[in-house]
């Protein structure tokens, strides 16, 4: 069944976020979208969803790919106020995972740096870009209603998980309701509850993690979260590692 964005607008909120939503039934990337979007003044809030991506993107220039109509694919353009910049991957998981839960009740775990995993397994990836301006591009993939066989090995999807569909518009809707709540969080309270909000849901510290360096494996035990959102990891001998998103790969939480 093709998107409808209507039903996502019943459901969502209005506050610091003023939501402007758009379909394209098919299209290279919603990331493109709003990109372009952006670069013509779109407002924070701006988000694009579709039913098929033809060259969808993933983290260190992987592909994504869905079958039609199954995943929840959408971008948003956003520009969140200066402190959270640098926590926003870890925020964004956060979210995806909060409106998920909402919606379904499942609970997901959270991978550093913003892999969003149920039962172990990749549920929802999240990718941010930084275009040329003072806009920030938030992408999600989220596997709704795929079938064990039309999902990537270490994935799998909500149906999967809970044995029967789930809506993508109320999913999609709860997630931007959660982000337009932390947005308001943030102006009010600042950014303290973002890490723990983070840790609360990630089941990685005090793990043993592997990571890719300069084209070198690294292992480790990862820590904590840094309050700039770096992963902090002890190495064997005794070397504590700060690592930024982007700078590596996580290679797996062993
Ligand atoms: C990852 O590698 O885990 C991030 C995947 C992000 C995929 C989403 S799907 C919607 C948006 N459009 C894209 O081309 N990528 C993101």
């Amino acid at each position: 069944m093709s998107f409808d964005l209507v039903r996502v607008t019943a459901q969502l909120v209005t506050g610091e976020i003023t939501w402007s939503l758009h379909y394209e039934p098919s299209c290279d990337s919603t990331q493109d979208l709003a990109r372009e979007a952006a670069s013509g003044g779109a407002a924070p809030g701006w988000t694009v969803t579709t039913d098929l991506q033809n060259r969808g993107r993933g983290r260190h220039g992987r592909s994504w790919t869905a079958p039609v109509g199954k995943a929840l694919l959408f971008s948003t353009v956003l520009q969140p106020p200066v402190d959270v910049v640098p926590l926003l991957p870890l925020l964004a998981a956060v979210t995806v995972a909060g409106g998920v839960e909402l919606s379904t009740g499942a609970a997901p775990e959270l991978k550093w740096p913003n892999d969003v995993l149920l039962n172990g397994k990749k549920l929802a990836g999240i990718l941010l870009e930084r275009p040329p301006g003072s806009s920030l591009i938030l992408g999600v993939g989220l596997n709704a209603n795929q079938s064990a066989t039309e999902l990537p090995e270490g994935a799998t999807s909500l149906a999967v998980e809970l044995g029967h569909p789930v809506e993508r518009e109320a999913l999609m809707a709860a997630i931007l309701n959660d982000l337009g709540n932390a947005y308001e969080r943030a102006d009010r309270e600042g950014v303290d509850w973002i890490l723990p909000g983070w840790r609360s849901r990630t089941a990685m510290l005090g793990k043993p993690v592997t990571f890719r360096r300069d084209g070198v494996l690294v292992r480790g035990l990862a820590e904590d979260v840094g309050a700039d959102g770096a992963l902090l990891v002890r190495t064997a001998d005794g070397t504590r590692l700060s690592i930024v998103a982007g700078d590596v790969e996580l290679v797996r939480p062993d």
